[in-house]
Parts: C-alpha cells; structure tokens; sequence
C-alpha cells in the first residue's frame, strides 16, 4: 500500500497523519511539549521538544495504521510559522527558539523599516511591513541583544525546517513559511537580495528555497531507522502551518476563505496575483499551490483567549469536567449558548499577546468592557469569542477592501469545532459558514502535498478536488445579523479609545 505522512509542527504540539492515496486518513497522534514566557512579551520553545515530539507522534502513527517501512511514500511537513532556530557550525540549537507570538522585537522592526529606506520600500522588497512575530526582527534582535549567539550562528531554520534537517540533513525551506521571515521576495518567490544586503544578513544564513510540494531530500539512514520507515522516503517541501491548513481545507482557488482558530485567528483567501495592502494590516505570502499566492489576517490570541480563561479562571470546573469525564470546552460553551447575541453589551478585546491583524500593536492589552452585576460567567466566555470573532471580521474587511472576493467561507481549527463558535462566526460575518470533512487542518494539508509530491496526485488542486468536501452549514440568523453589525463599529472603536492607554500601562510596567 501507498501511505503519505503529514506532520505538523504545532505550538501546542506536533500533530502526525497518514492517509492513503486517496485521502483516507489511517491514524493520527499528537505529542505536546511546553511554551516557555520567561519575560513578559517573550515565547519561546526548545527545538529538541519539536523533534521529539516528532518522532514520538511518527511512530505512534506507523504503529497504529501497521505501516510497513516501504509504505511510506513520503512526508510532508508543516509547522508554526516564523520562528527562529539558530544552529552553530556542528547543527547545535545555540539558545530556545523564538516564536511567532513573541512580542520583543520593536525596536528591531524600526530598524528593519529605517535600513530598508521606509516602510514603502520594505513592502516594495518583500511585499509585508515589519512585524514583531516575523523572523528577520527575531535575528537583528539576536545580533543586538546576545551578539556572542549571534556571532556562533551558522544557519537560520523555521520550526518545521529543523525538523527536515534532522529528517534529511538537508537545509530546505519552501516560499508558503519562508515568506514570513520577511527576507523573501514574495513576488519573485525567492530570497531579497536588496533587503539582506540592507540589513547587512549573509544569504547562506538561508536554507535553499522550494515550491511546497517539490521534493526536498531523503530521509537518512538514521532517520529511517529511528522512525522504522525507509531510506526510499522522500519529504516535500510543505507549508507553514496557515496554508498547509488552508491546502487541507480547499482553499486553493477565487472566492473561497478558511477561518481558523486556533491558539491564533487565521483569515486566509487564494490569490491569483499578488495583492499588497498598502497600509500592510494583512499578510501578503506565496501560497503552497505553485505559482500562487495567498492574503491573510492574524490574531494573536484566538482560541488561545479561550484557553487562557479556562486554565486561569475555571481551574474548578476544569478538575470538575475531567471526574464528569466531559471536555470543560462544553460545559463553558453551553454556559455561553444560554446568553443572547451581544453578550449584553458586554465586549470582549482579545489582545492578550498584543495584536497582529489589523492593529500591528505589541502594547495591545485584553480587556473586558461593559461588565455590569446581570453579567455571569458564560457572559464572559460568550463575550470572548465574540470578541475573537470580530477581530477575525476586521480581517475579512480588509481581504474585501483589497478586492478579494469572499464566495464561501469555510470555518476549521479547534475553536470551529464548537457549533456555538460557528453560529457566531456566521452571525459575525454576515453570512454562511461551511466546515469540510477532515477537520486534521494544517498536518491533512501537509499529507495531502506529501502526496503530491509522490505523484499520487497531478498537482495541489487535484489532491484537493479529490478530497476535501462540504461536511456541514451555518447559515446567519438575520435578528443577530443585525446585532452584531451595530455592535462591530462600537468593538472597532473600543481600540481606538484605549490605544493610548495601552503605551502608558506599558510605560508603567518598564
Ligand atoms: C501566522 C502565525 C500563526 C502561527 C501559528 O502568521 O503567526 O498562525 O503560524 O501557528
């Protein structure tokens, strides 16, 4: 039999599949691994954590779906997008990697903008503003802030780029993750001369950079043997984490959006063409179908707003839900569908690692707003994915304004699969929400380009076409409708009334 492997280098784990050439999936596993904050604004992982976490989850997965070494076609891989593995001349990892929700790099994103010539010319050279989470900030950080690391550093991998190298021996990368270290030329596809030379990085730092579903190595004979696969294994070049997701959702051609929440809030649509937003609120990236390219939204806490609440606030009913043997998710999402649309008037900010899309703001706060004594505890669980949801509606309004037209939206993540969060979604949005079958998101996405790869498949498209289908439909309640979009412009507004009062509560904590 033929088997293709999808692994997903997550931020709360790494994510395995298989699937047959026909997309089944044959079993799946997931090894989780801690995220470290030794500072406020700072997030960071060990890359040993992703490997082992890696191998641990392959071998479950080869195990449970009784692959043969020869079954294995080939692997995909997929990861958090952005951060930073810093290897020394022997491949030793110099310090933990930082990732993409770190928030301590605004200087160096002043820096990047001053030394490309400003920041028309930065999204001239490669097509996005600086960031604090991007990758180039993270490395002018290193060489600011710990030059004797910076001087040790030989290459510079993404997440799921390090796990190829411990896969393959390879340095590869692929231009879906390598357009957001902000040093490729996503129109060209290919690293930025111009702007590596302005920020003085040597381009051999770099991994070499493939389409993601060209083959990028072979696993090693150590590799093979660790995994219990063979050496005839190929890897393709994959995606980062938001276009794997977006390949596993069909996202690959006009008119259609994927939501995703996870730990963040991804808005992702198709391009055919490279649209920029001038003002740089959304990312302009190459996607993982060849020759194409993909606009997305961000927001930093999503699912991970929720998540917050429930490990800080209802430690409880946490301990509670686990001797009821039921997900605490449930129980706080049926609190929540027991309150009206608009959480009486209660709004929630989900700024809890500052904000991304549309604000680019590291100082950004969370804050509930509106609390009155009528509120309860499932006012606030509503309040916030509420407030996640029209943070990810900014998103969808830029992505229009920029002429991107919005057919279908199709909704995937953890967070999607609480029918609540998806009737809000489509009350939010205005408008029908649809989820697909698999909802395995980004490691499906890597499996089925894993596929391609291996020829199972014509191209990304096809893979698509012959896999992914509809599996359920929201359609918006015109009363909520109608709520949510008088309340949209108040939730807008909120950051506008607070933004100053974000930089002086940062001033405060200096
Ligand atoms: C995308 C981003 C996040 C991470 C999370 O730009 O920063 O979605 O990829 O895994």
């Amino acid at each position: 039999m033929s088997a293709f492997l999808g692994i997903d280098v997550g931020t709360s784990g790494t994510k395995t599949l298989a699937i047959d050439a026909k997309g089944k999936i044959l079993a799946a596993a997931m090894e989780t691994y801690p995220c470290h904050a030794p500072k406020p604004l700072w997030s960071e992982q060990d890359p040993e954590d992703w490997w082992r976490a890696t191998v641990g989850s392959v071998r479950k997965v080869v195990s449970r779906a009784k692959l043969k070494p020869a079954d294995v076609k080939s692997i995909g891989l997929s990861g958090q997008m952005h951060g930073s593995v810093f290897l020394d001349k022997a491949d030793k990892v110099i310090r933990r990697a930082i990732l993409w929700n770190d928030q301590r790099t605004a200087a160096e994103c002043a820096e990047i903008e001053r030394r490309a010539g400003g920041r028309a010319e930065l999204i001239r050279m490669v097509a996005n503003p600086a960031l604090t989470g991007f990758t180039a900030p993270k490395i002018l950080w290193l060489r600011n802030h710990e030059p004797r690391n910076f001087d040790m550093t030989r290459k510079i991998l993404l997440p799921k780029d390090d796990i190829r190298r411990r896969l393959t021996g390879e340095y590869a990368t692929e231009v879906s993750d390598a357009s957001g270290m902000l040093l490729l030329d996503v129109a060209k596809r290919g690293w930025s001369k111009e702007l590596l030379s302005a920020l003085e990085l040597d381009i051999d730092f770099f991994a070499k950079c493939y389409e993601s579903e060209d083959v990028t190595g072979r696993l090693t004979p150590a590799a093979a043997k660790l995994l219990g696969l063979s050496t005839a294994c190929v890897v393709v070049g994959g995606a980062g984490d938001c276009a794997a997701g977006a390949v596993g959702n069909g996202i690959v051609s006009r008119g259609v959006l994927s939501t995703s929440i996870g730990t963040s809030g991804v808005m992702f649509v198709h391009s055919d063409e490279v649209k920029i937003d001038p003002q740089g609120r959304v990312h302009t990236f190459c996607h993982a179908v060849r020759g194409k390219w993909h606009i997305m939204g961000v927001n930093l806490s999503a699912g991970g707003s929720l998540q917050w609440f429930r490990n800080e606030l209802c430690k409880t009913e946490h301990a509670i839900a686990k001797k009821m043997k039921r997900e605490i998710y449930d129980l706080l999402a049926e609190e929540a569908a027991a309150v009206k649309s608009g959480s009486e008037g209660l709004f929630f900010l989900p700024y809890l690692s500052g904000e991304r899309t549309p604000h680019a703001d590291p100082l950004a706060r969370g804050c509930f707003v509106g609390l009155t004594l009528a509120h309860t505890r499932g006012h606030l669980v509503r309040a916030i994915m509420e407030g996640v949801t029209y943070s990810m509606r900014d998103s969808l309004a830029i992505i229009e304004e920029l002429g991107v037209p919005v057919k279908q939206i199709r909704a995937s993540g953890g967070g999607s699969r609480s029918p609540l969060w998806r009737r809000i979604q489509a009350d939010v949005f205005g408008r029908k929400v649809v989820t697909v079958e698999s909802e395995e998101g980004a490691a499906y996405g890597a499996a089925l380009l894993a596929a391609v790869g291996a020829g199972a498949f014509k191209d990304v498209r096809e893979a698509c076409a012959a896999t992914v289908r509809v599996a359920s439909e929201t359609a918006a309640d015109r009363k909520a409708v109608k709520y949510y979009d008088r309340a949209f412009p108040i939730y807008r507004q909120l950051y506008r009334s607070l933004q100053e009062d974000f930089k002086s509560i940062a001033a405060l904590e200096k």
